[in-house]
């Protein structure tokens, strides 16, 4: 059996991936290290706390004794890399703890990996680190072109930022002691257990509370969606097919318009749910500091070596995650409970929003 160091598994893009492997895969033991910030939710895995091959360990990357401890206990094969600080919004408010995590404690990781896993200047065979990253370290596109793997690097916000300097310390790790890694760099996600502080969710949510939806600027943003479990099989072909020091973009065609999103969620919570759920509820409110106008990813790179392609058309994608929302109404109660309160309310309740 061998084992996977999964960091941030209880977040929503990890949680859908432990659920993944374990359903998948017989022969993983997936450690769970995660510090249940704000984004972190066991609720999401209750479904497999009892799995034999499941293992949760409460604790933050960035402590070097804690996973030095997970090594030594456990024979490592493969560290994925989830846990992040991963709302740009946030980034902007309270950028040091984005550094602290997504720079540090990605190094952290590194380094103990590396420790156990080169000998003599030679790291163990079928060993990996694969850090997952996201498409906003190329910064903004124009009315045209995508980001291919080739890209320029230039970030703007904070999360962006350290998002990338977590990227360029795996890839110094690749480039100076010749460690197994792949990064990959994927488009915004939607689907089960996303944190309403994201677009998709907080405006599911707002709308079926009938709270206004706060559209930030024109509207005209655009982001490049791709359904969560269309992510998870990229992931796990990069594992276990990736070259290794390569980095694989991850998007399948499917941008739109944060206003098309906005009036799709409505659409469908208006036929479907409430009929007083209307167009009159969007609030186009101060736009969000340095916000990037455009992201598109080419995915040729990782369909034409690894045979990836996303299975979930935005169509299909977009009603499977409203129904997902509408059907587990206690998770969204439980987690806009208490803190996220305070957040709202400092978010969107002040002069201006
Ligand atoms: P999330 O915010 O939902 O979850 C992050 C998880 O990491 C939480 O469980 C949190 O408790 C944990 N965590 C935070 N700091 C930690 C620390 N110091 N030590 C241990 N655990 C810690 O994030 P997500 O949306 O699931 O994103 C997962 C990864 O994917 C991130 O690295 C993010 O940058 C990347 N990504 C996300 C998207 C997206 O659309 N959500 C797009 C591209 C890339
Ligand atoms: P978000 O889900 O925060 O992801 P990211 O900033 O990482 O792309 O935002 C997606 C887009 O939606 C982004 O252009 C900002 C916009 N947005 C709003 O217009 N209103 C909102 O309330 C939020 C959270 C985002």
């Amino acid at each position: 059996m061998k084992t996977i160091i999964v960091t941030g598994g209880a977040g929503f893009i990890g949680s859908n991936f432990v659920l993944y492997m374990l359903k998948k895969y017989d022969q993983y033991r997936i450690i769970n290290l995660d510090k249940l910030t704000y984004a972190g939710n066991l609720e999401n895995l209750k479904e497999v706390s009892d799995n034999k091959n499941y293992v949760f360990v409460h604790g933050d990357i960035c402590d070097s004794e804690l996973v030095d401890g997970l090594f030594q206990k456990y024979d490592v094969s493969y560290v994925i890399n989830f846990a992040a600080e991963s709302h740009v919004d946030r980034s902007i408010t309270d950028p040091e703890i984005f550094v602290k995590t997504n720079v540090m404690g990605t190094s952290n990781l590194l380094n103990i990996a590396k420790k156990y896993w080169e000998k003599d200047g030679v790291f163990k065979e079928g060993v990996k680190f694969l850090q997952v990253s996201t498409d906003e370290v190329y910064g903004s596109l124009g009315a045209t072109g995508y980001f291919m793997e080739t890209t320029p690097l230039d970030p703007h916000s904070p999360y962006s930022a350290s998002k990338t300097g977590g990227d360029l310390i795996v890839k110094a790790y690749a480039d100076t002691y010749k460690m197994p890694v792949n990064i990959t760099r994927c488009s915004n996600n939607y689907g089960p257990y996303q944190f309403p502080e994201k677009l998709i969710p907080l405006m599911i949510n707002n709308a079926l509370n009938k709270k206004s939806l706060p559209v930030y600027g024109d509207g005209k943003n655009i982001r490049d969606w791709l359904y969560v479990e269309d992510h998870c099989s990229a992931i796990d072909m990069v594992l276990h097919n990736g070259r290794l020091g390569e980095v694989y973009n991850i998007g399948g065609h499917n941008e739109r318009e944060n206003i098309q999103i906005v009036k799709t969620v409505i659409g469908y919570l208006n036929e479907n749910v409430d009929s007083s759920v209307t167009e009159a509820l969007i609030k186009y409110v101060e736009d969000r500091k340095g916000h990037d106008r455009r992201y598109g990813i080419d995915p040729e790179k990782i369909k034409n070596e690894l045979g990836w392609y996303p299975e979930t058309t935005f169509e299909v994608g977009i009603k499977k995650t409203i129904k997902w929302y509408l059907e587990h109404k206690e998770w969204m109660d439980n987690i806009t409970s208490g803190e996220y309160q305070n957040y709202y309310k400092s978010m969107y309740e002040k002069e201006g929003k």
